[in-house]
């Protein structure tokens, strides 16, 4: 398979990242699920408060981690999906949770942090991005038509 690079940018500042998203989320139509790569500290969360405020989400957005999924009700309708799978271990956990019908709800916008644990099951149309450390401030993202297998 042919990964194609659709887009690459440096952030220099958490701003930066979330600026980025909030644009991103601005051009994606409902339906579209997103995959966050990157390693722990990444900036995967800062990321996904970004792409909520792009939705005009105003709820304090932090890390998932204990809950799975965070759902945020955007203001005109459907929800915003914030998964954070760090704590799954397979597919089979994932759909135990109902996964499936998170990331195939056509009015709501899905973002996962660590998608690795499901890229099986992820949707042909998913976006993949990863976000790479290049020191304390600076972060490389890097937007691919297919899953990383990293
Ligand atoms: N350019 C940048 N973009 C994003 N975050 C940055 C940047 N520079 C520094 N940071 C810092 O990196 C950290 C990123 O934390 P964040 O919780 O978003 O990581 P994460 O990828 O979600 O980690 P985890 O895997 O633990 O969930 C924050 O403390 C943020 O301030
Ligand atoms: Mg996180």
């Amino acid at each position: 398979m042919n990964t194609t690079i659709i887009k690459e940018i440096i952030s220099n500042s958490e701003a930066e990242t979330e600026q980025f998203a909030y644009s991103l989320a601005q051009t994606l139509p409902r339906g579209s699920v997103v995959a966050l790569n990157g390693d722990l500290g990444a900036g995967k969360t800062v990321f996904s408060r970004g792409f909520a405020r792009g939705l005009n989400i105003t709820e304090p957005v932090s890390s998932p981690t204990y809950t799975i999924i965070q759902e945020y009700p955007c203001p005109d309708g459907g929800y915003f999906f914030h998964m954070d799978l760090y704590r799954i271990n397979d597919v089979r956990a994932a759909l135990d949770f109902g996964i499936d019908e998170y990331l195939n709800d056509p009015e709501s916008w899905s973002v996962i942090e660590w998608p690795n644990r499901i890229s099986t099951i992820l949707p042909p149309h998913t976006i993949n991005i990863k976000i790479e450390n290049i020191d304390d401030d600076s972060r490389k993202i890097t937007i691919t038509n297919i899953q990383s297998s990293s």
